[in-house]
């Protein structure tokens, strides 16, 4: 049986933390890293699912006519993708697939999105299926809503599947219409890794949901996306519902603002955005960490460096820094030396340009 291979990346979040759930907006990017998986049809209907891991080799099976469940492991993402397609109808039978990952996994870059993107378009190509890209996006975010038990917006896997080479991917997380905006040229992107994992399976991330919900039911709307300052203003809210109301409501009007700068290509105040952004993650949102904190702060005092802030759900993982192309190599260096010898811990970096988003690589003719 003929073998298919897929690429799908992991994305950077630029601009728009947590606001996918709240109905807002977000600016994202693939990163040129991610998971690529290479599978074919088995007609004896077994799932047989691998990787290599330090050298060995985790092969995982479910037998025909086993029902599928979580054992939260690596496996839930694939599996629960396979769950929503058949729940939805979609005919996918046995198979077997091999995955590899250049992606850090709980560095906040969407090694999971990246899992259940590369695992839908393998699973579309094998079975025939269909689908436009949006509705890619929804299964996989449905997969991991329902399946996984993290109740993630659909950030990561739109990320993952309309990023475009040196384009910034904008999200309109109510009508998940999706945009790119070119990106300005002679700036690149530092991904450092706190070397600190973040664990979204934890309950933070649910809790800062149903506080965002909390808070827009408080102010009367039925998502932050509808709310604005002068309304959080005028509201007698609980502190704490408040900043988390103050930290949705500041993003989207950072991403609106970010998306103007972005296509008249001013730089600096596109990274003072981004560290506005983390400011208010740590103080309102409260989903900053001191490691983050750090690299943030010693990324903002490096030369060449625009701005920085943490990315994706928070509580670990990775921040982003705006730098420029010919600075990139240095300050790199820099902010991860300075960090090691303050925290103790090693910070990976990742400089990297703006990438193309999922794709088959090689397939059967159908
Ligand atoms: C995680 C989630 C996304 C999004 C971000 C925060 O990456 O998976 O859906 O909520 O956190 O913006």
């Amino acid at each position: 049986m003929s073998t298919v291979t897929c690429f799908a990346p992991g994305r950077v979040e630029l601009l728009g933390n947590h606001t996918d759930y709240n109905e807002g907006y977000v600016l994202s990017a693939s990163i040129p890293y991610g998971v690529k998986v290479s599978g074919s049809r088995r007609e004896d209907g077994r799932i047989i699912l691998s990787t290599e891991l330090k050298g060995e080799i985790l092969r995982f099976e479910v037998a025909a006519g086993e029902s599928l469940a979580p054992r939260h492991e690596w496996t839930d993402y694939p599996l629960g993708v396979v769950h929503v397609l058949r729940e939805a109808g979609y005919p996918v039978g046995g198979f077997e697939a091999t995955f590899s990952s250049d992606l850090p996994a709980g560095a906040g870059l969407s090694s999971s999105a990246a899992l259940e993107v590369s695992t839908i378009l393998l699973l579309s190509k094998l079975f025939g299926i269909s689908l436009p890209g949006i509705e890619l996006a929804k299964l996989c975010r449905r997969a991991e809503n329902t399946f996984v038990g993290v109740q993630c917006g659909i950030l990561d896997q739109v990320s993952s599947l309309f990023g475009r080479r040196d384009r910034a991917v904008f999200l309109d997380c109510r009508t998940t219409s999706v945009d790119t905006i070119a990106f300005p040229h002679g700036v690149s992107l530092l991904l450092i890794q706190s070397g600190v994992p973040h664990a979204l399976v934890g309950g933070e991330y649910n809790e800062r949901r149903e506080q965002c919900h909390a808070a827009a039911a408080g102010l009367g709307v039925p998502f932050l996306r509808d709310a604005d300052s002068a309304m959080l203003a005028a509201a007698d809210l609980p502190d704490i519902v408040r900043r988390r109301a103050a930290h949705i409501i500041g993003e989207n009007e950072r991403v609106l603002r970010t998306r103007e700068l972005l296509l008249s290509g001013n730089v600096p105040a596109v990274g003072r955005l981004m560290s506005d952004s983390h400011e208010s993650s740590r103080l309102n949102f409260e989903n900053s960490t001191p490691s983050l904190d750090l690299l943030v702060s010693l990324a903002q005092s490096t030369p060449g460096v625009h701005g920085a802030r943490l990315t994706g759900g928070g509580f670990g993982g990775a921040i982003v820094a705006l730098v420029s192309r010919d600075s990139a190599n240095a300050a790199g260096a820099a902010i991860s030396a300075e960090y090691e010898r303050r925290s103790g811990h090693h910070a990976k970096v990742l400089e990297c340009d703006l990438a193309d988003g999922a794709l088959v690589l090689n397939g059967f003719s159908a």
